[in-house]
């Protein structure tokens, strides 16, 4: 199962993940980092900005799960954008080691299966980051998503273009098709780290931790993982059936092993 790590709220994920990347690009200093949007990962992405202070990042690479379909690179809303603002500028990366899925609708046919070739190419994924939407969607693989999907074009549900209707002026500026990372793609990074926070993410996290494994809870998948840490708050945390386990294997962990 995941080793799932309950915190006391998000700026402690953020720091507790934080710490597990440092030392992998320590470690390794051309590290894979697979990069996920959404408010979730935000404190790790801002504690990395002091933790990374003075650490060698000029070959970190990375790559994000989606992008939306037929979006301007340049809108600000763009994953492209995003990853830009919240990632490679504040942490300093080279920004031509860190890719996004190619939503532009002229390439978008072949756009999934240059982008799985760029990942092999690059040795696969070392640590993962993911969040997970309301429905239990990781990266935009919706119910129903194959569990060996690869990297390909979706369709957003509505409760997905309405959760993230907040980020545009209105629904309708909302895209209806993204490219994202397939189920597949995600499993065959290293290490998976999916976080969240707040009681509205409570029930997804129960289904894709304890739940039965189904390609209508997509977040299931990470069950499949063999190293796969998933992190939350006590609010996100309320519907686990085993967390005071959880708790106490956390609390009684060698401390060698990291997360
Ligand atoms: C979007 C992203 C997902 C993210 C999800 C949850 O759909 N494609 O990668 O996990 O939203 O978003 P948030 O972290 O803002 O709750």
């Amino acid at each position: 199962m995941a080793e799932v790590v309950i915190v006391e709220n998000a700026a402690a994920a953020g720091a507790l993940v934080a710490t597990e990347i440092v030392e992998l690009i320590d470690r390794r200093p051309d590290a894979v980092l697979g990069l996920a949007t959404g408010s979730t990962p935000l404190p790790v992405y801002l504690a990395l900005r002091t933790q990374l202070a003075g650490h060698d990042v000029s070959q970190v690479r990375g790559f994000a799960l989606d992008e939306y379909v037929g979006i301007d690179p340049a809108h600000p809303e763009s994953y492209r954008s995003v990853i830009t603002r919240e990632v490679v500028e504040p942490l300093g990366l080279d920004p031509r080691r860190i890719h996004v899925p190619n939503g532009a609708e002229a390439t978008i046919q072949h756009a999934g299966d240059d982008y799985e070739a760029a990942i092999a190419a690059a040795g696969g994924v070392d640590l993962q980051i993911l969040g997970i939407g309301t429905d239990g969607h990781i990266g935009f693989n919706e119910p129903g998503s194959s569990f060996a999907s690869q990297t390909r074009v979706k369709t957003l549900t509505e409760q997905t273009r309405e959760d993230n209707a907040r980020f545009f002026d209105s629904i309708d500026d909302v895209p209806r098709h993204c490219i994202t990372q397939g189920l597949g793609t995600i499993l065959k990074a290293r290490h998976l780290v999916l976080l969240a926070f707040g009681e509205g993410k409570a029930q997804a996290v129960a289904d894709a931790v304890e739940g039965p494994l189904t390609a209508f809870l997509p977040g299931s998948a990470i069950q499949l993982h063999p190293h796969a840490t998933v992190v939350v708050d006590e609010a996100a945390a309320s519907r686990l059936r085993l967390a005071d386990y959880y708790r106490y294997t956390f609390a009684n962990k060698p401390s060698w092993q990291g997360i």
